[in-house]
């Protein structure tokens, strides 16, 4: 049996037109896929179809032949088209799906600041930083000897007494100043130092308007060659000015075991003298104690009361304000 030359060709027209339709019919790559093995696949319908070219009439192959691939290329292209076109409509889809409208109302979360406690201590921080100070840390859980011994305190000073401390179980207590920062950081560090050391102290003081069993302290200290008492007058001056503005204070001779002289400042506040801090040139048996020479080295130590500040700055009457978390006295600051 001869293949009609007029056959093949109608069978050719007609398995392109019904493939294009096929082609722009369907919606998936998947789809589109199963399509090209449907037509162009090794099994498929245009290779069946060119299979009976062997059956044609030799002269009529070349042009039969030119059809087929004809026929091949557009349908290879109709692929190629739809492909593309359904490869960005997914993109397009994807990134519809993905979008975020910047116009819609967000939920609204209010936002807090710090507290007054935390603005105090940074504000210190701050001035003493600016004054070349570096800020040091050490443990709230001390030894004996870093919170009283190596700072000049002898056994039967009435700071160690079981009124005045926080002792735990194991010997250890919960330091009553920062002034143990001081032995800390003078053991790990050669002079010069200047630090500045905010942390948390605890004494078992009675709760009232000015004392908390829980309080905060910045210790700061300064070892050199040569530093007097003028140089600490000058650091505190300089200090209180920046922390306060204008304000009036007075140095009053006093006595800490840890320094020789010691003296406490007051500032005027709402009519009358309020002691914010202690003060003194480090004592030379505390200088002895980290290993430094006395002879060569001489330095001033301070000790603040954040919360005395915070109340100053803030015009706090009652220390337990502080700690009371009562949003409608935190949301003023
Ligand atoms: N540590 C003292 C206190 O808790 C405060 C103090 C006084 C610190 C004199 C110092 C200082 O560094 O030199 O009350």
């Amino acid at each position: 049996m001869t293949v009609q030359m007029s056959d093949l060709e109608a069978q050719l027209t007609a398995l392109r037109d019904e493939a294009q339709q096929a082609i722009a019919a369907i919606t998936t790559l998947e789809q589109l896929e199963q399509l090209r093995i449907k037509y162009l696949g090794k099994k498929g319908s245009l290779p069946q179809v060119l299979g009976g070219m062997g059956k044609l009439d030799a002269t009529e192959r070349p042009r039969i032949g030119a059809i087929a691939n004809e026929v091949k290329e557009a349908l290879q292209t109709g692929l190629d088209q739809k492909k593309a076109a359904l490869q960005s409509a997914q993109i397009e889809a994807q990134l519809e799906a993905e979008a975020i409208d910047v116009t819609m109302p967000g939920v609204f979360r209010p936002q807090g600041h710090a507290h007054p406690l935390t603005s105090t201590i940074e504000k210190a921080i701050d001035i003493f930083v600016g004054l070349g100070y570096t800020v040091a840390q050490g443990p709230e859980m001390e030894t004996d000897y870093y919170n009283f011994e190596a700072l000049n305190t002898p056994p039967d000073h009435p700071a160690r007494d079981m009124q005045d401390t926080f002792y735990l179980p194991d010997g250890n207590l919960l330091r009553t100043h920062t002034s143990s920062v001081q032995i800390r950081y003078m053991e790990n560090n050669d002079p010069p130092i200047r630090i500045a050391a905010p942390g948390r102290c605890y004494r078992r003081d009675t709760v009232d308007a000015t004392h908390a069993a829980v309080f905060h302290q910045i210790e700061i200290l300064a070892i050199d060659e040569g530093l007097t008492f003028n140089d600490l007058r000058g650091t505190i001056k300089v200090f209180l000015e920046a922390m306060f503005g204008e304000i009036e204070i007075r140095f009053r001779p006093s006595f800490f075991p840890f320094t020789e002289p010691s003296a406490e400042v007051d500032v005027m506040w709402r009519g009358r003298w309020l002691e914010v801090l202690g003060c003194g040139m480090v004592d030379p048996n505390v200088l002895k104690a980290v290993g430094y020479d006395p002879e060569i080295y001489t330095g001033f130590a301070a000790g603040f009361g954040v919360e005395r500040f915070a109340m100053v700055l803030h015009q706090i009457d009652d220390i337990r304000r502080l700690y009371a978390s009562d949003l409608r006295f935190l949301r003023q600051f």
